[in-house]
């Protein structure tokens, strides 16, 4: 398996430009740490060489109960929550302690491509429901919940969504209540978990959602984004006592102890709403001009309820040249423009997502492109909302009429 982590090579290649290309895929803006918790960690540093204690494990556990509540509304007992070194590291354990060759699993596309691959490492047979962009990207769950195979072992989900922005909506949660296999473990990969705008954030583990559902649910909480306190931030996951144990198992044997630095220092990142807060007033201003100078320069940004993306369907020319892919789309504007951006591309659909951790400054360079990127579309500008690819034919509903009449053109 040699296919590299997408943002490890789009690192590389910024890296490759030493600061001339725009940075629009990972962005360079930096979100610091509070800065009492910044100074906390300056005067404790000592202690990133002493494993964190009994008490200290403990303290981080409350901490997370207490955030689950306070954030989420959901009740979860200290034993049922498991710290982690970092999303990977969790996605890492639990996929090596709960999959067997041969299990199926269902993970989502467009989708944040580690779970996936982990499962591919694991030997798992994988199955992907489409995010549907005409259906505010909801998850095609129905056919794979119909489906007369094997069980499911895992549905690997992804709340707040990266890269469409897409929050749990009702019809998914009722289409999850379908999932009877016993056995069958939800997934909640909610990294983004508190960066919800037009509602309260939610959590799968909250049992208004859950229900009396049978089936396991396990959610996964990192403060990477949150909190950049270095590479192996600590972040936790949340299920059952019974799989928690395992994933703990595991990881005796996988991870050197958590530092008492990294666990004290998260627990205070954990207690600390007032940071939750900040982020989801400033994400919405940095999206909003994002989308704005997006929508200024001729792309159809998707609405961005979650999150600190914008994706927007890839055009048919860039720059006067025809491009299909977001991967062909990707490499022509970092190649001949110095953008660079992320590409998705799903066997249905097309995009690229923007990152808004831009820079002060990146936007004016951005709607300076405007003229040399003259984007094309095979529409009217104005005239048309939501373009897709779809099969390698570009559709659009028409913003005019209001219906959901659909065009198609096929791509040149
Ligand atoms: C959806 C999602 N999950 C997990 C991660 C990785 O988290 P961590 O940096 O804690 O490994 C990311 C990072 O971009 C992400 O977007």
């Amino acid at each position: 398996m040699t296919t590299r982590y997408p943002f490890a090579l789009i690192k590389e290649k910024l890296a490759a430009r030493r600061g001339a290309a725009l940075d629009f895929a990972i962005g360079q803006r930096r979100i610091g740490l509070p800065e009492s918790i910044d100074s906390w960690i300056r005067a404790n540093a000592v202690l990133a060489m002493k494993p964190a204690g009994q008490a200290e494990i403990e303290a981080f556990t409350e901490a997370a109960t207490d955030l689950l509540r306070r954030e989420y509304g959901a009740d979860i007992a200290a034993d049922r929550i498991l710290p982690t070194p970092g999303g990977r590291a969790a996605m890492s354990a639990f996929v090596a302690s709960i999959l067997e060759p041969g299990d199926e699993v269902l993970v989502t596309e467009p989708g944040y491509p580690s779970f996936a691959r982990l499962a591919t490492h694991r030997h798992a047979n994988l199955h992907e429901a489409v995010l549907d962009p005409e259906h505010g990207f909801a998850p095609d769950l129905g056919s794979a919940l119909d489906r007369d195979a094997a069980p499911l072992r895992v549905i690997a989900l992804n709340y707040p969504n990266n890269p469409t922005g897409a929050t749990l909506t009702p019809e998914t949660i009722e289409l999850l209540r379908r999932v009877t296999g016993t056995g069958t473990i939800v997934f909640n990969d909610a990294t983004y978990g508190p960066l919800v705008y037009d509602h309260q954030p939610t959590s799968l583990l909250n049992e208004n959602i859950s229900g009396d559902s049978q089936i396991e649910l396990v959610e996964l909480h990192s403060f990477s984004k949150l909190f950049p306190i270095g590479p192996i931030a600590v972040s936790f996951l949340a299920g059952s006592e019974k799989t928690m144990r395992s994933v703990s198992n595991y990881s005796e044997f996988a991870w050197s102890p958590l530092s008492s630095l990294q666990v004290q220092a998260t627990t205070l990142c954990l207690h600390d709403s007032a940071r939750l807060q900040e982020l989801r007033e400033f994400f919405p201003i940095q999206l909003a001009q994002l989308r704005q100078t997006l929508t200024d320069i001729g792309f159809e940004p998707y609405p961005s309820p979650s999150g600190i993306y914008s994706i927007c369907p890839v055009p048919a020319h860039i720059g006067g040249k025809a491009v299909t892919t977001g991967a062909e789309a990707a490499e022509h504007l970092m190649d001949d423009f110095d953008l660079a951006v992320v590409a998705w591309d799903t066997p249905q659909h097309s995009y690229l997502r923007f990152s808004s951790l831009y820079q002060p400054g990146d936007l004016e360079r951005l709607a300076g492109l405007r003229e040399r990127l003259q984007l094309d579309w095979p529409f009217p500008s104005g005239s048309a909302v939501h373009p897709a690819t779809v099969k390698g034919n570009l559709c659009w509903h028409d913003r005019l009429s209001g219906t959901r009449f659909r065009y198609c053109a096929k791509r040149k």
